[in-house]
């Protein structure tokens, strides 16, 4: 099975990297895809950069590749090779919206199947927009996220500090 899991990215979160590590055990080979026309804007790092910080985090599992895509994910998939689209449920909240996308893509396209993987307990309340908030506001973010991000993170709010606006 070649897999996909897409996502924003932005940044990568120990949550991500939980789904990415396990995915990367059920697929024959896994595509972790950014999206590069989020509507999530503006973002806080450039799609090159959550890139980079994929390749750093996860560029030693054999099995993976990393991707930037725009326009529908099924295309994206189809094009890469890809029968499976992977997503994280990390809580009966998210369950609405990833339902209704697996719909949606299952319409577009029959022949790629999302599969659901339930995010370990310790990461459910995670995600990319707590990283950043908590970041900004001076809050410890190191055990949310890998240390490629710690370190960039660190560097936009010191450099904003002098700047303006990190985002
Ligand atoms: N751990 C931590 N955080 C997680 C997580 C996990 N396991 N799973 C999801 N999240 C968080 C993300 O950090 C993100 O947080 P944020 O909203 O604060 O940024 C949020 O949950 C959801 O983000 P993500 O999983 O990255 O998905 P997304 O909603 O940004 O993007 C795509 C989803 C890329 C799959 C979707 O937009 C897409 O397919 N776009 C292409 C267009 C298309 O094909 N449209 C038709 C299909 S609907």
């Amino acid at each position: 099975m070649t897999a996909v899991y897409p996502g924003s990215f932005d940044p990568l979160t120990n949550g991500h990297l939980d789904i990415i590590t396990r995915a990367s055990k059920i697929a024959d080979k896994l595509i972790v895809a950014v999206l590069n026309n989020s509507s999530k804007t503006p973002a806080m790092f450039s799609v090159d950069d959550r890139l980079a910080i994929l390749e750093e985090t996860c560029g030693h599992i054999k099995n993976i590749e990393f991707a930037a895509f725009s326009g529908l994910l099924v295309d994206f998939a189809a094009a890469a090779g890809a029968n499976a689209v992977i997503r994280g449920l990390r809580a009966v909240t998210d369950f609405e919206y990833e339902f209704q996308m697996a719909q949606t893509n299952r319409s577009l396209n029959d022949s790629i199947e999302t599969l659901f993987i339930s995010t370990s307990p310790q990461y459910s309340y995670l995600s990319s927009s707590i990283v950043k908030e908590v970041a900004i506001l001076g809050g410890n973010v190191d055990y949310m996220v890998p240390a490629a991000v710690r370190v960039r993170l660190m560097k936009k709010i010191v450099g904003a500090s002098c700047a303006g606006p990190v985002i």
